[in-house]
């Protein structure tokens, strides 16, 4: 049985005050839910800050992004390290914004996976194809060679204690969530690339789905046997909005 996973992206959003309103808000919200892991990423620079306010609660501590490298000269990166060591637990890697805005690419993101599983930390691992590879009928090609990526420089097994997120990038940020049968083909499948090379790795690798998840299209995402959460971004800036999410995950997977 796979424990769902729920995790906001603030991305770029954030105070110091936003993030002391909004964990404590959440921690509120969530405080009786069970059934569902819940992590939040907030903007690096408040990271600190958030673990501190998410000390002794459910409420999991996540980052956006990592450098490959551990330390030197390097300047403005952060790394796997140095994300442990403030106490992050979750890792975003290979968000279709990263792999566009910054050029970074499929083996560069495989590298980052490999640098976070050494650390320690567990990689969410965005995957996805854009509008016109969907509308080509490439989805399943572009995510193989995502997926391939990572599996042809470590293997299967680099999958346990990992996340992956298919986030349609045509579904990011545009209130078009792709619909919960269209998730499902495509988690469904990912699950059997994995399963090509290992069964029990495929059966327990949590895959959330992203994209406009909201607290409308939530329950129903959730209904499909092959997605195991989310990983939110616009909604997540609001405390009852993602408790709505989160509680949505966990009554699905208990039923
Ligand atoms: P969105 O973002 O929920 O705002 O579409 C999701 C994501 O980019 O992870």
């Amino acid at each position: 049985m796979r424990h769902p996973l729920v995790m906001g992206n603030w991305k770029l959003n954030g105070s110091t005050h936003m993030v002391i309103e909004l964990i404590a808000d959440l921690r509120k919200e969530l405080s009786t839910v069970t059934g569902c892991n819940v992590a939040i990423a907030p903007p690096e620079l408040y990271l600190d800050q958030a673990n501190h306010q998410l000390a002794g609660g459910r409420i999991a501590l996540g980052a956006q992004n990592v450098d490959v490298n551990l330390s030197g000269a390097y300047t403005g990166e952060t790394s796997a390290t140095m994300l442990k060591d403030i106490g992050a637990k979750y890792i975003i890697i290979g968000h279709s914004e990263r792999r566009t805005y910054h050029k970074e690419s499929d083996a560069f993101i495989a590298k980052k996976f490999g640098v976070l599983k050494e650390a320690g930390l567990i990689p969410v691992l965005c995957i996805g194809e854009t509008e016109a590879e969907n509308e080509a009928g490439e989805t399943e090609a572009v995510v193989a060679r995502q997926l391939d990526a990572v599996l042809s420089t470590l293997d299967a097994t680099a999958f346990n204690d990992a996340v992956i997120a298919y986030e349609p990038v045509w579904a990011i940020s545009t209130g078009k969530s792709a619909t919960p049968a269209q998730a499902q083909a495509v988690h469904k499948f990912i699950r059997d690339h994995i399963a090509k090379q290992d069964k029990v790795v495929a059966k327990q690798v949590i895959i959330q789905y992203g994209g406009s998840v909201n607290t409308a299209n939530a329950a129903e995402l959730f209904t499909q046997p092959d997605i195991d959460g989310a990983l939110v971004g616009g909604a997540s800036l609001k405390a009852d909005a993602f408790a709505v999410i989160v509680k949505a995950a966990a009554e699905a997977k208990r039923a």
